[in-house]
């Protein structure tokens, strides 16, 4: 670069963005800031037609124009100062050859360190611990420290670490599922709270599918979502059993949300449950036919006259249930 400060004739002549390039080669790497942006765009005139020290100036702040937050944590207001320790810290923006303008290196303890972060989801290096992009500056965190140390999820980082709120971890749609598997996979099996919450009538079961009312359209299935307050739950004497130990809000094979394992009152063991029909008492639905116990209305009960966990019972109506023992109030018989 030169070391000279020059006068010029006509005062705008050097507010061609293509002449900066003569004295500042080094400033157009790979890959540049995107690629439409002027350098006269970032670096306002001080001097008007001089050039050499301080002729230009040097932008103070990148989040007029990005909203996001540097890393780790600094104030609100960035001066040239605080950019250069924060996001510059990362990102040059004349261009890199990494992605997302990640500086080819970074400097961390007085030492720069190479970095390739040219794949976008390098953000940890497993060939070298310790080495990676979101590893080197690291000396205390609990995990992906510069001396290797821990690891934990081993996926994309950004799904819980968010540039937004300064790579701190935080919760979001894109990864509960990412803890909570078991959740996720039970919320994608079609079901109406399924529908509800996506708004996505057109996966419900079409009539005669497995969980689909009889006679009911798609747009009926929706529109028919029970009100709120028509459900009781079951309040046999002296115990009030919770909506969850017979609902599984998140989804299930069976129908009704009605979960596929029920935890039973006393004794408290888990027990399958088959239940895919209003039938009755027929195998797959209130209580079974072929092995009397299993039923949905009969693995909790121990000291009932009818539909008891061991089967024996004396003999009691076999058609639908909820004809004489209504939801509405808990399934006492009416
Ligand atoms: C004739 C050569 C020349 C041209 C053309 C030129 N510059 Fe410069 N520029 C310099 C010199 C010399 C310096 C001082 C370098 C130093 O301090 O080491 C400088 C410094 C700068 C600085 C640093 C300012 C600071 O405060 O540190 C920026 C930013 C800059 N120029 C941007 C530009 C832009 C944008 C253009 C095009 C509009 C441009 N320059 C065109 C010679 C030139
Ligand atoms: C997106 C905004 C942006 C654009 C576009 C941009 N620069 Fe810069 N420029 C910066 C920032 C930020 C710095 C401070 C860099 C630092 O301290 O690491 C800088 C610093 C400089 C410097 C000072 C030398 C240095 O590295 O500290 C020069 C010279 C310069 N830019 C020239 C240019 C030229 C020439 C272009 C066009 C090819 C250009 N810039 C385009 C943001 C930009
Ligand atoms: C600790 C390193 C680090 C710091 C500091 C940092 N960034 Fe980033 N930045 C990244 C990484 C990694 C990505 C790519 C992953 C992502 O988008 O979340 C990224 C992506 C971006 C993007 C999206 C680029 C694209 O191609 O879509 C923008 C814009 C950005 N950063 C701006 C900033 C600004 C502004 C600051 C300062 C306030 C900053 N960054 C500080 C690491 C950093
Ligand atoms: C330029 C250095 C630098 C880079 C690059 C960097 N960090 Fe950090 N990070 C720090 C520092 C400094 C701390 C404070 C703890 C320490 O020094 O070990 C920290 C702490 C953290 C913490 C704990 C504090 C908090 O904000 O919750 C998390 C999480 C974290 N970093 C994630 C990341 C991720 C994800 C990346 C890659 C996108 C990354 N870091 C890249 C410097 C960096
Ligand atoms: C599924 C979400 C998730 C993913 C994916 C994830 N993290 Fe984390 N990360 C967290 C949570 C939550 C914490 C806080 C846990 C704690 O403090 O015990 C955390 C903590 C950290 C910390 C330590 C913070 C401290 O205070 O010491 C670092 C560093 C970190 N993560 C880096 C990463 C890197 C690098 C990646 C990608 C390789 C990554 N994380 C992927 C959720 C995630
Ligand atoms: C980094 C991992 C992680 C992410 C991401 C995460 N969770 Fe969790 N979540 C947990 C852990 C660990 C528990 C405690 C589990 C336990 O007690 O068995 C928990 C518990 C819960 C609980 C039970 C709370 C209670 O009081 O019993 C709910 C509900 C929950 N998470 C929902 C969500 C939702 C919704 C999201 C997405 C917005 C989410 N979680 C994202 C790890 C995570
Ligand atoms: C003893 C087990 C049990 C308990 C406890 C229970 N339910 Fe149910 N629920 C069922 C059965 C069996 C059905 C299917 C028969 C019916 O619709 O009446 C059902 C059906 C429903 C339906 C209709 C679903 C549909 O697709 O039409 C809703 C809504 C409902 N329950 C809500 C609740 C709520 C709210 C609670 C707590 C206040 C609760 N349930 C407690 C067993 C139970
Ligand atoms: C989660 C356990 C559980 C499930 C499932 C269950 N019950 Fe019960 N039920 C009980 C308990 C506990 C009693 C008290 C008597 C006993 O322990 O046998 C009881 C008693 C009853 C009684 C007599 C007391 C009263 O409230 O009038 C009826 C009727 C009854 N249940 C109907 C049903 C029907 C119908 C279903 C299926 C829709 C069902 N139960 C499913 C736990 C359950
Ligand atoms: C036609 C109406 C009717 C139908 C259908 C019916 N019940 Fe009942 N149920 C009653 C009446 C009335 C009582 C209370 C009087 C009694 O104890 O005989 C009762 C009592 C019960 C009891 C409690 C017995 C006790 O010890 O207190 C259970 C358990 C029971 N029914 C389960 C079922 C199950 C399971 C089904 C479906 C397979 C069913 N019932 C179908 C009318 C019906």
């Amino acid at each position: 670069m030169l070391g000279l400060c020059v006068s010029l004739a006509t005062a705008d002549a050097y507010a061609d963005p293509g002449i900066c390039l003569e004295c500042h080669a080094t400033q157009v790497a790979a890959g540049g800031h995107a690629t439409n942006l002027d350098c006269v765009l970032c670096h306002e005139d001080r001097r008007p037609g001089r050039v050499g020290r301080r002729h230009r100036a040097v932008p103070t702040s990148c989040t007029g124009h990005h909203a996001v937050e540097t890393h780790p944590p600094v104030g609100p207001h960035l001066r040239p100062a605080r950019l250069q320790r924060s996001c510059l810290k990362c990102h040059d923006a004349h261009g890199s050859e990494n992605a997302h303008l990640i500086r080819t290196t970074i400097r961390t303890r007085g030492r720069l360190i190479a970095i390739d972060f040219r794949d976008p989801a390098a953000f940890v290096d497993a060939a070298r611990p310790g080495r990676g992009l979101c590893e080197v500056c690291h000396t205390t965190t609990k995990f992906y420290r510069a001396n290797g140390g821990k690891t934990h999820f081993t996926g994309d980082c950004t799904l819980c670490h968010d540039h937004g709120d300064a790579f701190a971890p935080v919760a979001t749609d894109a990864n509960c599922a990412v803890c909570h598997p078991d959740e996720a996979a039970r919320l994608a099996k079609p079901t109406r709270h399924n529908a509800k919450v996506r708004g996505d009538v057109q996966q419900l079961p079409r009539r005669g599918e497995p969980g689909a009312r009889t006679g009911a359209s798609r747009d009926g299935e929706l529109r028919g979502l029970p009100r709120p307050g028509t459900r009781a739950t079951h309040v046999p004497p002296g115990v009030r059993i919770p909506c969850t130990q017979c609902h599984e809000p998140h989804g299930s094979d069976n129908i009704r949300l009605v979960r596929d394992v029920i935890q039973t009152t006393v004794p408290g063991v888990a027990r399958p449950v088959d239940f895919t029909a209003l039938t009755g008492r027929a195998d797959g639905s209130f209580a079974s036919a072929s092995t009397p116990g299993t039923g949905l209305c009969e693995v909790c009960h121990g000291r009932t006259a009818f539909y008891r966990a061991d089967g024996g019972r004396m003999p009691h109506y076999a058609t639908s249930c909820v004809a004489c023992h209504p939801h509405a109030v808990g399934f006492a018989p009416d």
